[in-house]
């Protein structure tokens, strides 16, 4: 079984050494060697060990006909759909850690994927290591998936345990995990919430089998916690994390991505540094949790071998999993109902006006006071919150 790896960054190289290390157990467990054919890179690598098999022009992947199964690790939107679009249409299939590509274009290429008899998969997309997309679209097909809630960016979780832990404050703590390389140079992608919003769409179209657009996602990141948020968190015994959630609402979901104030009681305060986790209710089922490493070269490299494995086993087969091109329409955020926990600088009776009997935090600190509401919709809060001003920070209860 011939195949290519396109992109040898991070996750490419990853792949390439779970594939030299593991040679013996997957050709046991599939029953033939998975070789690689083609590494696609304009890039050199003089002295890799897969020297002789870089090239830079993805056509010659495209062309081969021995070439069945494709690896696509180069990340972004283009030309990845390109190259991915025409492996597809030359009955090859294909394999993608690229969360930008599925959550952008995944309906797509599935349709691509069906019109071939191929099939395209993305375990390593959400979750990393967790392997979590089969397992909703394998393991939980029996049940009909009532509510999503994932710590899925271990960027910002690792930020927010330091936050939480040494009473950093937010700059230090990005700075610090810049330069550990746990953030990237430019972190807006995970400290706004945007990776955490492409993953829950994704996971929001497997379970409702309709496409998700991740722009109709509220999205907030943690750029604007503070140490002085944490030391109410800890007065009011919580932590802070950043959850996707997705809830479903007769026959759509309703989707957020915030901090959010979790109790110990819950299963994700638990989920601390740079892990991730996906706790998943069916109707059936009840609560179930998947917990391990959310991204790294290794982890979600052995969910891209794991599915090359899948793709080598039903080279004749298409296995759909019935995620279709037709959007849903999402349920109105403004009608979600949380506690919400507000700092402001508003004096306490008029907090008492606007929000009647309301639980203090007590910090104690000049000009300002803590608060947590009655539970309320997004929109009963915007409106009062509004009337009472001052309004330094809020985060909801989860
Ligand atoms: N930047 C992502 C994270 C990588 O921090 O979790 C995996 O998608």
């Amino acid at each position: 079984m011939k195949a290519a790896i396109m992109g040898y960054g991070t996750i490419g190289s990853g792949v390439a050494k779970v594939l030299d290390t593991n040679r013996d157990i997957i050709k046991a467990r599939l029953g033939e060697e998975l070789e690689l054919k083609y590494i696609l890179d304009l890039r050199d690598f003089p002295g890799d060990p897969h020297e002789d098999c870089f090239v830079k022009d993805y056509k010659k992947i495209a062309q081969d006909e021995e070439v069945q199964i494709v690896v696509e690790t180069m990340g972004g939107v283009e030309p990845a759909f390109t190259f991915v679009k025409e492996m597809l249409e030359a009955g090859k299939s294909v394999t993608t850690s690229n969360k930008a590509l599925v959550a952008d274009k995944g309906a797509e290429l599935m349709e691509i994927a069906d019109k071939h008899g191929v099939n395209f998969v993305f375990e390593a997309a959400v979750g990393g290591g967790i392997p979590i997309i089969r397992t909703l679209t394998a393991c939980l097909t029996g049940d009909v998936i009532e509510e999503i809630d994932a710590i899925c960016n271990g960027t910002t979780n690792y930020m927010l345990t330091n936050m939480e832990q040494f009473g950093s404050d937010y700059n230090e703590i990005l700075a610090e995990a810049q330069a550990l390389g746990y953030a990237e140079k430019d972190p807006t992608a995970d400290v706004e919430g945007h990776d955490s919003c492409r993953k829950i769409a994704i996971l929001t179209s497997l379970i409702s089998g309709k496409t998700v657009d991740f722009n109709d996602i509220p999205t907030e990141g943690i750029s604007k916690i503070s140490s002085t948020d944490f030391k109410y968190a800890k007065e009011m015994g919580c932590s802070i994390k950043l959850v996707a959630r997705s809830v479903k609402e007769g026959d759509t979901y309703s989707c957020r991505v915030a901090p959010f104030m979790i109790k110990p009681e819950q299963m994700l305060y638990h989920v601390a540094g740079v892990m991730n986790a996906v706790s998943v209710k069916g109707n059936m089922l009840g609560e179930s949790m998947y917990y391990g490493a959310g991204a790294g070269a290794l982890p979600t490299a052995s969910a891209v071998v794991g599915d090359m494995v899948f793709l080598a086993r039903n080279t004749n087969r298409q296995v759909k999993i019935g995620w279709e091109a037709e959007k849903l329409t999402l349920a109105n955020p403004l009608e979600q109902r949380y506690r919400f926990f507000v700092r402001t600088s508003a004096l306490q009776s008029n907090i008492e006006n606007e929000f009647g009997n309301v639980e203090y935090a007590s910090l104690d600190l000049d000009n300002e006071t803590g608060f947590v509401t009655a539970e309320m919709s997004e929109a009963e809060f915007e409106e009062r919150a509004a009337a009472l001003g001052g309004i330094i920070s809020v985060i909801r209860f989860y």
